[in-house]
């Protein structure tokens, strides 16, 4: 309890905090401004997520309302608030979502030096049955002069400026990291803000959960098997690890970064690179897998040195405790050279 009672008069907001950063880095400000307008874009997201079954936000897109407006799906609404939200920041020259076939190229009067990829609404699958989801985004700045074009969201994950995601569970999450440390805001609804509940997070260096699709054992490459069957059936004393797999890449990421262990959606037979995509699934979530002290590779080769080749490439990932992630690439290097 505080002086005031039950009230902290003091608390740490997500605002504060990036502002707080950006002077220690004597930036100019554009960084915070675009991490500003991306987190009223999260709040207006989490409050349509709150609200979807009220307000008729379900289903198909192209439905009408009560009202007879038409109604958005509520990964299109998602993506245009962080389209808009992000133009109207003049922070950005290159918008890459998970959404758009293309690049969205700013009009010059509203061009910033940053690029911004992002998933406005990932694990879309678990939207109409209320299970958790969320919005993922990686922002690099912009290499060249050049006019801006698609190609300069081309950047190796190494190159990153920020990158966080926005957790829509039993409560709203955004965790974010800006190169120092990876820190956790929760929204107080009551005062529409992020406030700090976790700093400098770091993940356990080894769990005791995996978490995949095991539904695709059929499919699976060699070294998964192993590798699953290592985890299943301890030879070295140790307790078998538990499963988890809730299929909504945000909250899969998030329970590992809390609790330990790893989470994977390797290639397999039927699709070699795995589903999940480079640039705004992979990327950011390595990033802040790293800075909290985990790891984040393809088996083969750590995500962030990937060079992506188009803007919705996708990429084999293994990623989480240190330990557990070495212990799988163990197993891909040995089938390398079988
Ligand atoms: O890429 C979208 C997504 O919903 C991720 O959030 C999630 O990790 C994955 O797909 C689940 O895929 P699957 O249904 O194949 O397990």
């Amino acid at each position: 309890m505080t002086e005031r009672g039950a009230f902290d008069t003091d608390v740490v907001t997500m605002t504060r905090f990036v502002m707080e950063e950006g002077r220690k880095a004597k930036g100019t400000g554009e960084l915070t401004t675009l991490l500003n307008s991306l987190c009223t874009a999260v709040k207006a997201i989490s409050c349509a997520v709150r609200k979807a079954g009220i307000a008729n936000l379900y289903g198909i897109a192209g439905s009408t309302n009560v009202t007879g407006d038409q109604v958005k799906k509520l990964d299109i609404l998602s993506n245009d608030l962080v389209i808009n939200m992000l133009k109207s920041s003049f922070t950005s020259c290159v918008l890459v979502s998970e959404e758009n076939e293309k690049a969205i190229i700013i009009e010059p009067e509203r061009r910033g030096k940053y690029i911004v990829c992002f998933d406005p609404l990932d694990g879309s699958s678990n939207i109409d049955c209320l299970v958790s989801i969320g919005t993922i985004f990686a922002i690099y700045r912009k290499a060249t002069d050049d006019e801006p074009c698609e190609e300069d969201a081309l950047q190796p994950g190494r190159n990153l400026v920020a990158a966080g995601y926005a957790l829509y569970g039993s409560a709203t999450m955004m965790v974010i990291c800006t190169g120092q440390g990876v820190n956790c805001f929760m929204l107080d609804p009551s005062i529409g803000e992020f406030i700090l509940v976790h700093r400098n997070v770091s993940i356990k260096k080894r769990g005791k959960i995996y978490s995949l699709n095991e539904g695709y054992a059929r499919y699976f490459e060699p070294a998964v098997t192993e590798y699953l069957q290592k985890k299943k059936f301890p030879q070295d004393g140790t307790e078998p690890y538990a499963a988890r797999y809730i299929g909504s890449m945000v909250a899969d990421v998030h329970r590992t970064l809390m609790y330990g262990g790893i989470f994977l959606y390797p290639g397999n037979m039927k699709s070699p690179s795995g589903k999940l995509r480079l640039l705004y699934e992979c990327n950011p979530m390595a990033y802040i897998m790293e800075h909290a002290g985990g790891m984040a590779s393809t088996g083969l080769q750590d995500i962030l040195d990937i060079q992506p080749r188009s803007i919705h490439d996708r990429a084999p990932v293994a990623m989480g405790s240190t330990e557990d992630v070495l212990e799988y690439v163990a197993i891909c290097e040995k089938h390398r050279k079988k």
